[in-house]
């Protein structure tokens, strides 16, 4: 019988030993990290997912020691490259990167030759040519990490591309779920993704992360914040179903999950709702909707949140918000993606 990861730590213990094998794993098959860089979470497969989650469960062990901080990417260096505003992915990976003794440089475009009209692919290989090994990356213009990816020696990992995708909220997003929902697992879990769905990098990743891992995930939104979404349902892409819908009555019937969008108003244009005050008293979550969930349903938002328009001030800090869990659990899942990027096999 495989021993649990926490009886067999000792503040001695490299963090590789705490992570099970993937022999050890009960009905998993033996894999090592095949993907160089993460560019979305479409690329992995739902062992792949498992293995995320069980190291991520290792460097939580890590994060709980006195000192949190273990040798395993001594002399890697990891730089940290946004063109957008970010608080929580990029203190996460700066804090997860140093835990893993990584040397880790801190780049913001507006301050960086980008601002002189310097291209992306030439940022990229001026980085490499520093001596970065992994890139984390966050660019307004979706594809963006694809580009460097193609250009960057090491592994690149992207913080969020435009509409795209934000792989690493995903996960974080899973784990949290995993972390509180009865039995720890979010098959068969009816969650629900509610807000600006359209301009959401976050909700097509966890399209993607949920319905691998057997949730029936609901989108829910103003018609005009969910265009193209009842195509990709209707596809059923990769053999993966979820539900569109504008009631937020049905959406949030029996709920277990309900995760809060941000009303991304940097990228609203065309008219698509009449006003925020509208919206918040349409599709707002508030006390009386989350009601409608479960009684013991969870309530996430990836932030930053607007407070009073996607979500009342009382729900985002009421007793069912796990918002502060998902901020925390992204420390421990950047740790346990770079800590296997760095041992990808390429
Ligand atoms: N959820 C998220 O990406 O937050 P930041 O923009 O603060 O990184």
């Amino acid at each position: 019988m495989t021993t649990p990861v926490s009886e067999r730590q000792s503040p001695e213990t490299p963090v590789d030993e705490l992570i099970p094998s993937v022999d050890e794993a009960p009905g998993s098959r033996p894999v090592a990290w095949p993907h160089r860089h993460l560019l979305d979470v479409d690329a992995l497969t739902i062992d792949e997912i498992e293995t995320v989650m069980r190291t991520a469960d290792a460097m939580r062990q890590v994060l709980a020691r006195p000192i949190p901080k273990v040798p395993a990417l001594r002399g890697r260096s990891v730089t940290i490259l946004f063109y957008e505003a970010s608080t929580r992915t990029r203190v996460s990976f700066e804090v997860g990167a140093k835990n893993l003794s990584a040397d880790v440089v801190n780049i913001a475009a507006a301050t960086s030759s980008v601002a002189k009209g310097e291209s992306l692919v030439d940022t990229v290989r001026t980085i490499e040519a520093l001596g970065a090994d992994i890139l984390v990356i966050r660019h307004p213009v979706s594809g963006a990490p694809y580009l460097a990816a193609s250009v960057f020696g090491g592994s690149v990992v992207n913080g969020g591309d435009g509409w795209h995708a934000h792989p690493t909220q995903a996960l974080l997003d899973l784990y949290t779920m995993r972390q509180r929902l009865p039995r720890g697992s979010v098959a068969g879990r009816k969650v629900v993704i509610l807000g600006d769905v359209l301009h959401s990098r976050v909700a097509r990743s966890n399209v993607w992360a949920l319905t691998a891992a057997g949730a029936d995930v609901w989108l829910c939104g103003p018609p005009t914040l969910l265009r193209g979404f009842d195509a990709w349902a209707r596809a059923g892409a990769g053999g993966r179903r979820f539900t569109v819908t504008s009631s937020v009555v049905d959406a949030l019937r029996d709920a277990d999950v309900v995760m809060a969008l941000r009303i991304q108003k940097e990228r609203m244009t065309g008219g698509l709702l009449p006003s925020l005050r509208e919206y918040a008293t349409r599709y707002g979550l508030t006390r009386e909707r989350l009601s409608l969930a479960r009684p013991d349903a969870i309530v996430m938002h990836p932030g930053p949140m607007n407070e009073g328009v996607e979500i009342a001030p009382a729900v985002a800090t009421g007793a069912q918000s796990v918002i502060a869990d998902q901020v925390a659990n992204g420390v421990a899942i950047r740790m346990a993606l770079l800590y296997l990027l760095a041992g990808a096999r390429t």
